[in-house]
């Protein structure tokens, strides 16, 4: 095949891709589209797609205020969870910037919507990565462009594993474990604090727990650090207390995280 011919055929290719993500998001609501894909939006999803890291998009997941989650695969089958950050309210700027200053990572970020809403996507593209290697089990972090976190698909033909507050866990006694190593090694190996930890943001897949939803999570440096990581315990404390789990002081917890007292 000549170069010129192979050029055609993949450009025909990328066409293709293109239009099958759009038959798949015409079938959504009208309104729901014209929100989350925005001129810049679905540039960064073309630029997935023709690359491979995606090779389809599929329907909503989940609709937040402040993100949609949508199932996607890649050309081998693999399904990816696409977290897409919306164009945000005024109160949504003010809380991003609050976890965004302090954050040594992020010097100098431009206050406009837009960069925010780019660094926020940044951020939990790292705070996933740095939690990975700190061996928390997280979504497995795959690409990260403007507004869009690509990621590794926790549940089945579409359909996310339920979280926690979904679905308790069978053994809450040993959740309970797993989840205080999960926050001492994210302390102590990732030196990073969840920041949004609750019910709502653990999940049990494959019978091991898994924390995610990790955008606001900010290194120990940060001012506002030791404020968050007492709330994400109070959180979990009162979560596992009412599962029947006899859990830990709030201060033991902070102690055998952090390895200080409170
Ligand atoms: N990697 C993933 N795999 C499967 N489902 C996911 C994944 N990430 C998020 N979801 C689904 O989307 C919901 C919202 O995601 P989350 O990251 O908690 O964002 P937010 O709470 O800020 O809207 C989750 O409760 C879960 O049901
Ligand atoms: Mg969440």
């Amino acid at each position: 095949m000549s170069k010129a011919r192979e050029k055609l055929k993949r450009q025909e290719k990328n066409v293709e891709r293109r239009d099958r993500m759009l038959i798949h998001n015409v079938s959504e609501e009208r309104a729901t589209i014209e929100e989350v894909f925005d001129q810049s939006t679905r540039m960064v999803l073309y630029r997935f797609l023709t690359s491979g890291v995606l090779y389809e998009l599929n329907g909503v997941v989940n609709a937040g205020k402040e993100a949609r989650v949508y199932w996607g695969k890649t050309k081998t089958g693999e399904d990816r969870a696409v977290k897409i950050y919306l164009t945000s309210s005024a109160e949504f700027k003010k809380g991003m910037i609050m976890y965004i200053e302090g954050d040594y990572r992020f010097k100098n970020v431009k206050r406009d919507t837009r960069s925010l809403i780019s660094t926020w996507a940044q951020k939990e593209f790292r705070n996933l990565d740095a939690a990975e290697k700190a061996k928390v089990r997280v979504p497995k972090p795959i690409a990260v462009e403007r507004n869009v976190v690509v990621m590794e698909f926790l549940g089945k033909d579409g359909v996310s594993a339920p979280s926690l507050k979904e679905q308790a866990p069978n053994d809450p006694q040993k959740t309970y474990k797993q989840l205080i190593t999960y926050m001492k090694r994210l302390y102590r190996e990732a030196e990073l604090v969840h920041g949004d930890l609750s019910e709502y943001n653990l999940m049990i897949w494959k019978g091991k727990l898994v924390m995610f939803d990790m955008s606001q999570s900010v290194p120990i440096s940060h001012p506002q650090a030791k404020f968050l990581l007492n709330r994400d315990i109070t959180n979990v404390n009162k979560f596992f207390s009412r599962k029947g789990v006899e859990v830990l002081s709030n201060e033991e917890v902070y102690k055998q995280v952090t390895g200080k007292n409170v």
